[in-house]
């Protein structure tokens, strides 16, 4: 089963979109790290929908911890944490169980489990799943901080349009200065394709400043391997690259090669083409890696699907609560992931404590 990820630092998520709840257990976490509730929640409360540009279903997502933490800090054992579904209206899913969503996991994840899975808002399939690799990956972030290691996410695309953004290749992870003009343009461009009964796509930068050198593992643990195999476990991800990515393909070695220099007495490089990792290990440079997302598969807009009692085709019309651009509340989601996979490694290279507190 893949429920679970992570060697030393270990998250295990379960739930269903429409199910008591959605939750996750964290193994591997070192005992005494203080754990602040709001911290948790203020991730949670980032990837809650939000506006005309998300979903109508609206969960408190108050997080509870069922195990783990004593006195605020975690004591050693497994760390778990739920939010309760609230809001569930199953009704569409009822009534049309047979008929697959074009782009959602309906159909084969009815062949794989011969129809016995939990179809009422794609089960497990469901983005709500994210709101537990968020529980998870807030806690990696505690972690990450204590050795200040910080994670961020941004979009830095909805549809067609763009936000401001470095030159590509030319990622070191300082932030574009906002531009609210940009940002009416990517909000039209979601509502737009909303009031079509249409969705849209969209690609999240992902950075991690202040990771030392030499982090990491050669070969299938690499830095890349660790976060694309994280990444892919979000709902809707379809692409991934690392630094210049598939730019890389068109240059000439002259322009791809990111040339060391020494700043301050560190080892730097001029350019993170490489995105700040080489060998599968942290280069000292900031990681840096952005992740396409596709549209929202649920829309209003009829499509040809089929029934599966019946074995004919049909035209399915869903009116179900749907997110029309799943990349905007992806963001925390990308960021979380990332710690996840981060802290595994650090803690894996001894570079994070196995164990903090009085003795
Ligand atoms: C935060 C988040 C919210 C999502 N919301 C929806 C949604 O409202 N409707 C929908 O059809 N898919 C939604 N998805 C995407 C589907 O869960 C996903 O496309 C589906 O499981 C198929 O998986 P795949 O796209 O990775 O192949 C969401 C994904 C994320 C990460």
């Amino acid at each position: 089963m893949s429920f679970g990820f992570g060697k030393e630092f270990r998250v295990t998520v379960f739930g269903e979109s429409h199910g008591p709840c959605v939750g996750v257990v964290v193994e591997g976490c070192p005992s005494g790290l203080k754990i602040d509730l709001e911290d948790i929640q203020r991730e949670l409360d980032r990837r809650k929908p939000a506006g005309e540009l998300a979903t109508p279903r609206r969960e408190a997502d108050r997080v509870r911890v069922l195990s783990g933490l004593f006195n605020g800090h975690t004591d050693g054992g497994p760390l778990s944490m739920i939010v309760e579904n609230e809001d569930v209206d199953s009704s569409w899913y009822e009534k049309n169980r047979y008929l697959p969503r074009p782009g959602h996991a309906d159909y084969p994840a009815y062949i794989k489990y011969c129809g016995m899975n939990d179809y009422r808002g794609g089960g497990f399939f469901s983005g709500r799943m994210t709101a537990a690799l968020v529980m998870g990956g807030g806690v990696a972030k505690k972690l990450l901080a204590s050795a200040h290691v910080e994670v961020t996410a941004r979009l830095v695309q909805v549809g067609r349009m763009k936000l401001p953004r470095e030159g590509e290749g030319q990622t070191t992870g300082a932030a574009p200065p906002s531009d609210p003009a940009a940002e009416k343009l990517v909000e039209r461009e979601i509502l737009e394709a909303a009031r079509d009964g249409d969705s849209v796509g969209g690609i999240v930068e992902c950075t991690v400043l202040n990771l030392p050198a030499g982090v990491g593992e050669p070969y299938f643990d690499s830095i890349e391997s660790m976060i694309a195999h994280a990444v892919f476990s979000i709902p809707g991800v379809k692409a991934i690259e690392f630094g210049a990515g598939f730019g890389l393909a068109s240059m000439r070695g002259s322009e791809a090669n990111d040339e060391f220099l020494i700043r301050g007495g560190v080892v730097e490089t001029r350019t993170n083409n490489s995105g700040g990792i080489l060998g599968g290990l942290s280069t000292g440079m900031p990681v840096v890696f952005r992740v396409g997302i596709k549209p929202t598969p649920s829309i209003r807009k009829a499509q040809k699907s089929v029934d599966l009692r019946a074995m004919e085709e049909a035209t399915i019309v869903i009116n179900g609560r749907h997110d029309p651009c799943i990349a905007v509340r992806a963001v925390p989601v990308v960021e979380a992931v990332a710690a996840i996979c981060i802290a595994d490694l650090m803690i894996r290279d001894g570079k994070i404590v196995r164990r903090q507190g009085r003795r």
